[in-house]
This record gives C-alpha cells, sequence and structure tokens, in this order.
C-alpha cells in the first residue's frame, strides 16, 4: 500500500539530548506536534516512525526535514530542498 507524503517538519536539524539506553521513537511522517518525535500522528498514513535506543549519552542532531538517508540523524539533505542551499 503506497503511504501518505512524508512532511518537512522544519529546515534544519534539531539538536537533541540522548539518554544512554532510553529508547526514542522518532517521526518520520512529519506530522507529530513533539518533534523531532512521534505523537502517533502518523496514524492512518502507512509511515511508521523509526524507534533507536540511544547508546550513549549525547546531543545529536536529528533530522526534521525527514528527507535523510540515515534516519534519524540529519545527513545534510535539508540543503538540498528549494530555498534552503
Ligand atoms: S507522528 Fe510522525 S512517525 Fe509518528
Amino acid at each position: 500500500m503506497a503511504h501518505s507524503p512524508v512532511q518537512s517538519a522544519g529546515n534544519s536539524p534539531a539538536k537533541t539530548a540522548l539518554t544512554a539506553g532510553q529508547t526514542y521513537a522518532w517521526c518520520a511522517c512529519g506530522r507529530s506536534a513533539t518533534q523531532p518525535f512521534c505523537d502517533g500522528s502518523h496514524q492512518g498514513t502507512g509511515i511508521d516512525p523509526v524507534v533507536f535506543t540511544a547508546e550513549a549519552d549525547a546531543d545529536v542532531w536529528l533530522c526534521l526535514c525527514k528527507r535523510t538517508h540515515s534516519a534519524p540523524t540529519c545527513d545534510g539533505s535539508h540543503k538540498k530542498q528549494p530555498g534552503n542551499e
């Protein structure tokens, strides 16, 4: 089944403090009101969040444009969007 279009939630990544051993659900659809994390708004889109466990206490840059190829972290893809070079 085809899924709904991914929506951008921002034109730059979100610096996010992660805690070692904690599990997170990164929003992949762009619809969450609690970016960069999932709030369940993806229901009905056919898109699922990316669930991951932090390996260390660290500040990481989590993708908001939702075009990264290294989810959940930013890979610079937001710089390739029109008007955001
Ligand atoms: S709200 Fe976007 S993946 Fe859950």
